[in-house]
């Protein structure tokens, strides 16, 4: 058992339709998929079938993209049910979504909007994961979000917001390295003290994805890249802290050839169990 009281299931892939056939015939070593549950949950047919064959034999985890919790809309409580439907169907034994918002005036923006770090933001994120947990009826982790802007109105660093959301709602996190590391560059902070003062006690999962910078040298967090070895290294230092998790290989373009993802889950494996074995492992904060 790993933290947040979650399986500490160690390496596993983002699930992608053009890996559905090599994984139903060959059933390849995975310890786990993760899928982004709006991709298959309105849809049956032959995809939805090939998902409960790929589930009989490795766990799935949805992770969502649309709860927009930081918004103000109100919650879309017919979605959230059958969200609820889903993840119960494929027996996901946790369920994520981003700490951003999405929606405004009921428009899906189809992005994820970092949220400005005040205490107003906190009591509305608060009140509807609240929400969001009890209708699931799953542990339910919220995921640090890729941010090229810091919004004017801020009353608190990003750290204190995010650790202020985590206690008040009772929630877990999914850490999202590469994006720390990102932040940590585009705001000139330092990953390692940002990640330590988070409380890893919460940490539920992690995910590591890697950039291909534009031809100007722009970097936008586009999951196209293997994980390149400044956020290993960052990895290992944060596994470190947070001890065994579970921890996804996110890539969503420029898919590589099944077995070279599966090897990137195969190393955060064996640096997981490196690192939790030469350190003394606890969880902070
Ligand atoms: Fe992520």
């Amino acid at each position: 058992m790993g933290n947040y009281s979650l399986s500490a299931l160690g390496g596993g892939i983002g699930l992608r339709h053009a890996y559905f056939r090599e994984i139903i015939e060959k059933k390849p070593a995975c310890n786990w998929f993760e899928i982004i549950s709006e991709d298959f949950m309105d849809y049956g047919g032959r995809e939805r079938e090939s998902l409960r064959e790929i589930g009989k034999h490795y766990p799935i985890i949805g992770h969502g993209v649309c709860l927009s919790i930081g918004s103000t809309d109100p919650l879309d409580m017919e979605f959230l049910h059958r969200l609820k439907a889903f993840l119960h169907e494929i027996k996901s034994p946790w369920a994520s979504d981003h700490l951003c918002f999405t929606m405004v005036d009921h428009t899906n923006l189809n992005d994820l909007i970092p949220l400005p770090f005040t205490r107003e933001a906190v009591t509305n994120c608060v009140e509807r994961l609240k929400i969001i947990q009890d209708t699931l009826e799953l542990p339910f982790l919220i995921e640090n979000v890729t941010r090229y802007v810091t919004l004017s109105d801020r009353e608190m660093g990003e750290a204190e917001f995010l650790s202020t959301i985590l206690e008040e709602a009772d929630c877990g996190l999914l850490l999202d390295v590469t994006n720390v590391y990102l932040n940590g560059q585009f705001h000139g902070y330092d990953p390692l003290a940002f990640i330590s003062s988070l409380p890893l006690k919460r940490v539920g999962q992690i995910h590591l994805a890697g950039w291909e910078p534009a031809s100007d040298g722009t970097i936008i967090d586009s999951h196209d890249a293997p994980v390149p070895d400044v956020v290993w290294d960052l990895f290992r230092e944060t596994i470190a802290l947070t001890g065994p998790t579970s921890v996804l290989i996110e890539r969503d373009k420029g898919l590589p050839p099944l077995s070279d993802l599966l090897k990137e889950a195969t190393q955060a494996d064996q640096i997981m169990h490196a690192s939790c074995k030469d350190n003394k492992v606890h969880a902070a904060g």
